[in-house]
């Protein structure tokens, strides 16, 4: 899942291990280098699990590494997490080694191919029959970039390529389509990597590559072309946060971090967007307001915490903007033949801007003839590139696995729209707001406050840490909030968690409830929306009465529900539409301290990865 390549004329091995140390976030299972040694001959090495496996490795049989090389970090798809399955993978007689991200879905067509002309292999990987294919084809061509292009165009599936041969040794040559790749320009060196984290540390300028484009990397220069070999123009930009931003700064996790930066998150996401005369998103003007004007319907996309985003800013817009909303998973979205048309507006949400699953949503949509905005939190990523507009979150890089910061300036951006949006089709005047917006710059302090309940959440979760199963529940937008606090302790302390509606608990999970059974509720505001709050606390007695242990998520002095709760977290006052941003913070922290708890890797959770990058 990550990539790394380097020419230049620091060593390279250095290099490589650094760029795939800031690329760790993105989750793997084994990692491996190749680099062209100070003899001129390519050398490899790599290994099963953890990065430090590999740089054991490195140090108990050491290259003498030159200053040309590539790096990977492999989440398996096909085949094992293995030795011989990590890349890379060679090719042309051992001078030519390859890595690769995404699944090449006609491998198994080529591999026939090439093992009918007698070649053969000693993985079970696709990436291995590209790198064979491409051996193959620089024996014809007797060049990397030549061979690259009669390589790509029998590729089928998605995926970043990065290759060198020690033929030309002071040389690395990618290729993408889907599949994240990204240039960065040093001075008398050159970068490619999956993100910008992968050099970052080394310069801040980079150049994002466009869908099935090749690029080739020396030292002092760097040409990038279509599948073709035809030049194309490429856009530099510069890196909006310098490599301290993904370090942990004296925190003990990545997690903790970008937790306790929730508040930075809103505030950074807003900034330059509001202003006196309102809500202004510059981003939009690519759209212009007459389009979205006339968009009749509304269709979110995302996968995990982003599609939770999307659920609670559902409520938002519906209300603000009066315009249907759908909220939909990205793979379920692609994959039913979903009504579009030009009035439609499909909003994708994706921290990374790369989930293959959203991408491959947002150029469905864009190819079906819908307008397409995208919500997202990389510069230079894919899905931005792809959508007709792009709304970025300013949650500075996210690197634990799990999202926390991302979903907060996620909601933040998709108010803003929303607001934007009822400006535009008159539905809310401008008093009305700037109401909503100064709920919204009210946040930022309401969330450090929160942060401060960290210390009872964390003797809760001590106390918890032998829980098997927790419900989650919640109305309205407590119902996404509920959602995403249980897909956090699934994801950070492996416990069976459900979100449910409050409302729908008599329909069925009710009959889970046996003495005991923790249970968080989400309680609405009581002085806000006292219905919704009463029908909370009717769902809590209903609970109670059979054994609950229930925990409450409520407004600072909510007398009604102490009664009913075995413990209770204060949140600060928030208009109803605004409580997520809040509510979902217990909820994080309390995941959080319960992997502590359980002495569980918190940034970097079994089987998962940051940026999925596969369907
Ligand atoms: C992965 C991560 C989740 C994340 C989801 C969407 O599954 O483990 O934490 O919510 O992808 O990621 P995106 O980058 O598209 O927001």
């Amino acid at each position: 899942c990550g990539i790394v390549g380097y020419v230049g004329s620091n060593k390279s091995l250095e290099v490589l291990v650094g760029g795939l140390r800031r690329l760790e976030y993105r989750g793997y299972d084994s990692a491996g280098v190749a680099v062209i040694d100070e003899d001129g001959v390519l050398a490899t090495a790599k290994k099963a699990g953890k990065l430090v496996k590999l740089t054991d490795e490195l140090e108990a049989h050491p290259i003498n590494d030159g200053s040309t090389g590539i790096g990977h970090t492999r989440w398996a798809t096909h085949g094992g997490p293995t030795d011989v399955n990590a890349h890379p993978h060679l090719g042309d007689d051992g001078k030519l080694a390859l890595i690769h991200n995404g699944i090449i879905e006609n491998f198994s067509v080529l591999k026939s191919e090439l093992l009918a002309e007698g070649y053969t292999f000693e993985s079970e990987t696709d990436t291995e029959v590209a790198a064979v294919l491409l051996g193959r084809e620089y024996r014809a061509a007797g060049d990397l970039q030549v061979a690259f292009q009669t390589t790509v165009s029998r590729l089928e599936g998605a995926f970043t390529l990065l290759a060198l041969h020690q033929d030309q040794p002071n040389l690395v040559v990618g290729a993408r389509r889907n599949s994240p790749l990204v240039i960065g320009l040093g001075d008398g060196e050159n970068f490619l990597g999956s993100d910008v984290a992968a050099f970052v540390e080394h310069t801040r300028r980079a150049m994002a590559i466009g869908q099935d484009q090749i690029v080739a990397i020396t030292a002092d220069a760097v040409v990038v072309t279509d599948f073709e070999g035809n030049a194309v123009e490429t856009e530099e930009f510069e890196v909006a946060w310098d490599a301290s931003a993904s370090d942990k700064g004296g925190w003990s996790s990545f997690m903790a971090k970008e937790v306790s930066e929730q508040p930075d998150a809103v505030a950074n996401t807003l900034r330059g967007r509001v202003s006196d005369s309102g809500v202004h998103i510059p981003e939009l003007e690519a759209l212009g307001d007459d389009v979205l004007a006339g968009i009749t319907r509304i269709v979110v996309v995302g996968c995990g915490t982003a599609a939770y985003a999307g659920l609670v800013a559902k409520y938002a817009i519906e209300k603000w903007a009066g315009i249907p909303v759908e909220v939909e998973l990205s793979h379920e979205f692609r994959y039913r033949d979903p009504v579009i048309t030009r009035e439609t507006l499909v909003i994708s949400i994706s921290q990374s801007g790369e989930t293959m699953d959203t991408l491959m949503a947002v150029k469905y949509a864009g190819d079906a003839g819908a307008r397409t905005i995208s919500i997202c939190n990389t510069q230079g990523a894919t899905i931005p590139r792809e959508s007709d507009a792009a709304i970025y979150t300013h949650a500075g890089p996210e690197v634990a696995v799990a999202s926390t910061k991302a979903f907060v300036a996620q909601m933040t951006a998709l108010y803003l729209f929303g607001l934007h949006l009822a400006r535009v089709r008159g539905t809310l005047t401008n008093d009305e707001v700037a109401v909503e917006l100064g709920e919204l710059e009210a946040i930022p302090a309401k969330l450090t406050t929160v942060l401060e309940t960290g210390g009872s959440v964390r003797q809760l979760a001590h106390w918890m840490a032998d829980t098997r199963a927790v419900l989650f529940l919640g109305r309205h937008v407590g119902f996404p909030v509920a959602l995403e606090g249980a897909l956090k302790l699934k994801e950070l302390a492996y416990i069976h968690a459900e979100g449910f509606a409050a409302g729908e608990l008599k329909h069925g999970p009710i009959a889970l409830i046996e003495p005991g059974q923790p249970v968080f509720v989400i309680v609405p505001s009581p002085s806000r929306s006292a219905l919704l709050h009463a029908k909370v606390v009717s769902n809590i007695q209903e609970i109670r009465a059979r054994g609950a242990r229930v925990i409450a998520i409520a407004e600072q002095g909510d007398a009604a529900v102490l009664p009913f709760a075995d413990e209770v977290i204060p949140i600060p006052l928030a208009a109803p539409l605004f409580e997520p941003f809040l509510a979902v913070v217990p909820l994080q922290l309390f995941a959080m301290e319960l992997s502590l708890a359980k002495g569980l890797d918190v940034d970097q959770p079994r089987n998962l990865a940051k940026s999925v990058t596969v369907e």
